[in-house]
């Protein structure tokens, strides 16, 4: 995935606001309530104020029943939530409640549901905690993995929904096929395997021309990480000119080398929730083929995009070390904080050049996956810069032309001390933390959080001092 949907005067470039298209009914009169009710609730919730509101989700699955959604979607007909409806592949409709509520009407709505519905399952997100006045006015992030689950599906664009010069907009077989790779991803939950995909003979033939003439030109324009991991996903992913690769074996051979796992997404992500996926070492990839009408273009990221350019990189520590750090930052950082990182993470993860034994080299998954770009950025005729958070996050990200500039990196050592200087300056009442143990993030914001931090590394200096007196008598024998 990248943000090529951004243009730094704000917002998606292409495609429409989350609330317009974050809907996948069947039922076409279903979503003509839903949207209409979802705009009035999202205007009146804009003057909702009270001190004493907070903020949760619920998720509820309706059993397939005869106007079961309908008599869901009644029961918050007056309330001021964002909702979002779809039917998830056992049949079943699953519904999504944002709400900025009080603990009142959301205990009223619990119980309404629970009396009338038949429900399938509910869960109750974010244990719908009142904000604590420190963290008041944070953006909601996700604190566990399996929240992710809350966030993946905004897509901003999706499916059949092409834009009038996609190469795709006019073949009904190619927007059919767009659409069944859309719903796989928004069926998608946290720990499911993902599914495995047949695909076509032209899909196949298609993504052969751009493997191939790709592989021609790695050797000598892509960085050393890159060639030392292409051979081992040719190895053990079946990374092939005439096989695509599944995402499900592209995601436990990650998850061995450096515990990223591959989530699929069926389009653009905010920057916003994408970075929040790098937080936990989840990076969201489309599984779709570009167009076959020209192979060796896509005016969107497609699975050779992400295969090709993402994943090899993602395989070596130093690298999944510095886009965990770029999405760390990002949780619970203001829209222009965020707005910062996603252009240092377009000019570094997206289109990051580096020089090795003295030649440039690209690291940039954009430029690994585009033939002319990475000849272009090679060339020497490339406008070249420092790579400096502070200059690159003011820096405009073309999206249908050359990038004006390129940054240099030394390494992703360098790039990542760069950053973690760079996100020391985000303004946030907290920092956070990563705990691999439980896959979540924990937030430091008082003494007691902090002291279990620093009784861990306690710990870890112990093993560290352990480890330095047994080498010293091991030395002295
Ligand atoms: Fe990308």
């Amino acid at each position: 995935m990248n943000f090529d949907m951004y243009s730094k005067t704000g917002g998606p470039r292409r495609g429409r606001s989350f609330d317009s298209v974050n809907t996948c009914y069947e039922d076409k009169q279903l979503n003509y309530e839903m949207n209409k009710a979802n705009f009035s609730k999202i205007e009146e919730n804009k003057k909702l104020t009270s001190p004493r509101k907070g903020h949760a989700a619920i998720l509820f699955s309706l059993k397939n029943e005869v106007g079961g959604l309908v008599k869901a979607l009644k029961l918050f007909q007056e309330s001021h939530y964002n909702i979002e409806a779809r039917k998830r592949r056992n049949s079943e409709f699953e519904v999504f409640v944002d709400c900025d509520s009080d603990h009142q009407q959301l205990r009223d709505v619990i119980q309404l549901l629970q009396k009338h519905m038949n429900l399938a399952d509910m869960d109750l997100k974010d244990n719908f905690s009142l904000p604590d006045d420190d963290m008041d006015g944070v953006p909601w992030f996700p604190k566990k993995i399996s929240d992710l689950d809350q966030c993946s599906n905004r897509v901003l664009m999706y499916g059949s929904d092409l834009d009038a010069d996609h190469p795709g907009f006019k073949d009904n077989v190619y927007r059919k096929r767009r659409k069944y790779f859309a719903d796989l991803a928004m069926g998608y939950k946290h720990g499911e395997s993902i599914p495995h995909v047949d695909f076509t003979a032209e899909e196949v033939q298609t993504w052969g021309v751009v493997y191939r003439e790709l592989n021609k030109l790695y050797p000598t324009h892509a960085c050393r990480e890159y060639l030392k991991n292409l051979p081992l996903l040719s190895q053990h992913c079946g990374y092939r000119e005439d096989n695509i690769p599944q995402l499900e074996d592209v995601s436990r051979f990650l998850r061995e080398r450096t515990g990223f796992t591959i989530r699929p997404v069926a389009g653009y992500l905010s920057p916003r929730d994408f970075l929040a996926g790098l937080a936990f070492r989840v990076f969201h990839c489309t599984q779709y083929v570009r167009h076959r009408s020209d192979p060796l273009y896509t005016p969107e990221p497609d699975t050779c995009h992400e295969l090709l350019g993402h994943v090899p990189l993602l395989a070596e520590p130093s690298f999944a070390q510095f886009s965990q750090e770029l999405g760390l930052a990002s949780l619970g950082a203001s829209d222009d904080s965020v707005q910062k990182l996603a252009t240092c993470y377009f000019f570094t993860v997206e289109f990051g050049l580096c020089k090795q034994e003295g030649r440039l080299r690209a690291y940039g998954a954009g430029l690994l996956s585009s033939i002319s770009e990475l000849k272009h950025a090679l060339s020497g005729k490339a406008n070249i810069l420092p790579f400096d958070p502070d200059v690159t996050c003011k820096q405009e990200c073309l999206i249908t032309t050359f990038q004006d500039v390129y940054f240099l990196s030394g390494s992703f050592e360098e790039a990542k001390v760069k950053m973690r200087e760079f996100a020391k300056t985000i303004k946030r009442p907290f920092t956070v933390r990563y705990n691999p143990y439980t896959q979540s993030v924990d937030v430091l914001k008082d003494m007691p959080s902090i002291n279990s931090v620093v009784e861990e590394l306690r710990h870890e200096l112990d093993i560290v001092g352990d480890a330095l007196q047994r080498l010293n008598q091991h030395m002295a024998v």
